[in-house]
């Protein structure tokens, strides 16, 4: 008989755009109700560079989760500090030794929303920051393009490899690397075959939508998104990563929200809003490939052995009745368009234990 329902451990969020202000208190809410924890990208402007700023910015968020009165689900937002240029060893000390910085992101300069404080050489500029966190086992999570413009904006992941991946992997042996929101199947073959630590978020879109999508019928901006989605060739080696065995790949929805105008305008902003529906989108994936059984081991248990935190202790429910998307969800004065907005999804998440 079909499976109708499914109880897991809470899932954490690993890759996640939670902004600050008006917009943070807008969304923190969807991401509260489906996940118990969240890697929060500091992508701000300014952008969170030090401990101190990782501070402020977790009690803005806990605020924000107490004003929508969800207080009571012990949501732990999991900081991160933006790397730069000038990133000191003993800002990375300062992260290790904190209980709420977890990890450090790396936007090579120019790459996207707010990126424009990235890191200009990796190789050459960070040694100082590199070394520390592999000493104190800081994971370096990473956004995997290259933003030189003469490489082509579909290749500009498989060319990061090259460039970056192996040489940084070569120097630095021991290092905990996250391959953020890997979209090609030359990310999928890197990760699952690199040697030392090394793990992959993959998210919803890039599993549900190869870049098709983005053009059915007309341009559709509430598909764009950084790293764009690619050939349908690479959507399918993501699905066999994502419902594979393999320990290395694990959720993160990359939900980053803009103001639905500010997607449909001529110079659109990159980025899709998952954070609403993100848990009934990935169980469509598993489901359809027959590996259902295969979700709470992506969803919950990777990537807190990942990174060295306990696996979750409550559960969830997800059952097998029609959950519709809404067209659009308030957003203050504007509106945002969740992914997959106006569509039935089959599964739809049942309640927090
Ligand atoms: O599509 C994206 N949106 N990709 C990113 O890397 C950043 C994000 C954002 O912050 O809007
Ligand atoms: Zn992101």
């Amino acid at each position: 008989m079909t499976q109708q329902t499914l109880t897991i451990t809470t899932p954490d969020d690993w890759h996640l755009h939670l902004r600050d202000g008006d917009a943070l208190k807008a969304v923190v809410g969807d991401t509260v109700n489906q996940f118990r924890r969240a890697i929060v990208m500091p992508n701000l402007r300014p952008p969170v560079t030090t401990v101190a700023m990782a501070k402020k910015y977790r009690e803005e968020i806990l605020q924000a989760v107490a004003a929508n009165g969800l207080s009571d689900r012990g949501f732990e937002p999991l900081m991160t500090l933006y790397l730069t240029d000038n990133t000191s060893a003993a800002d990375i000390e300062a992260a290790a030794q904190s209980s709420f910085v977890h990890a450090v992101k790396l936007y090579p300069a120019g790459a996207t929303t707010n990126s424009d404080s990235g890191v200009t050489d990796l190789l050459g500029r960070c040694q100082v920051a590199l070394e520390a966190m592999q000493r104190h086992g800081v994971p370096l999570l990473i956004h995997g393009e290259v933003t030189d413009s003469h490489v082509d904006v579909f290749d500009r992941e498989a060319v990061f490899i090259d460039r970056v991946m192996h040489p940084l992997r070569k120097a630095y042996p021991a290092l905990k690397v996250v391959f953020e929101h890997i979209t090609t199947k030359e990310g999928v073959d890197y990760v699952r075959d690199a040697d030392g630590p090394t793990a992959a978020t993959i998210t919803p879109q890039h599993l549900l939508y190869n870049r098709n999508a983005m053009f059915t019928g007309g341009i559709r901006p509430h598909f764009y998104c950084l790293p764009i989605l690619k050939r349908e060739v690479h959507r399918q080696a993501l699905v066999d990563a994502a419902t594979s065995d393999s320990p290395r790949f694990f959720l993160g929805t990359d939900s980053a929200p803009h103001a639905k105008h500010l997607k449909e305008m001529a110079c659109g902003c990159a980025g899709c809003y998952s954070a609403l529906n993100a848990l009934e989108l990935y169980a469509m994936v598993f489901d359809e490939v027959g590996q259902l059984g295969r979700f709470e081991a992506f969803a919950s248990h990777r990537g807190p052995d990942f990174y060295g935190l306990p696996r979750n202790k409550s559960t969830i429910t997800l059952k097998r009745e029609p959950f519709k998307v809404p067209e659009q969800i308030p957003f203050g004065e504007s509106t945002l368009v969740p992914l997959a907005a106006g569509e039935t999804l089959p599964w739809s998440l049942e309640h927090h234990a």
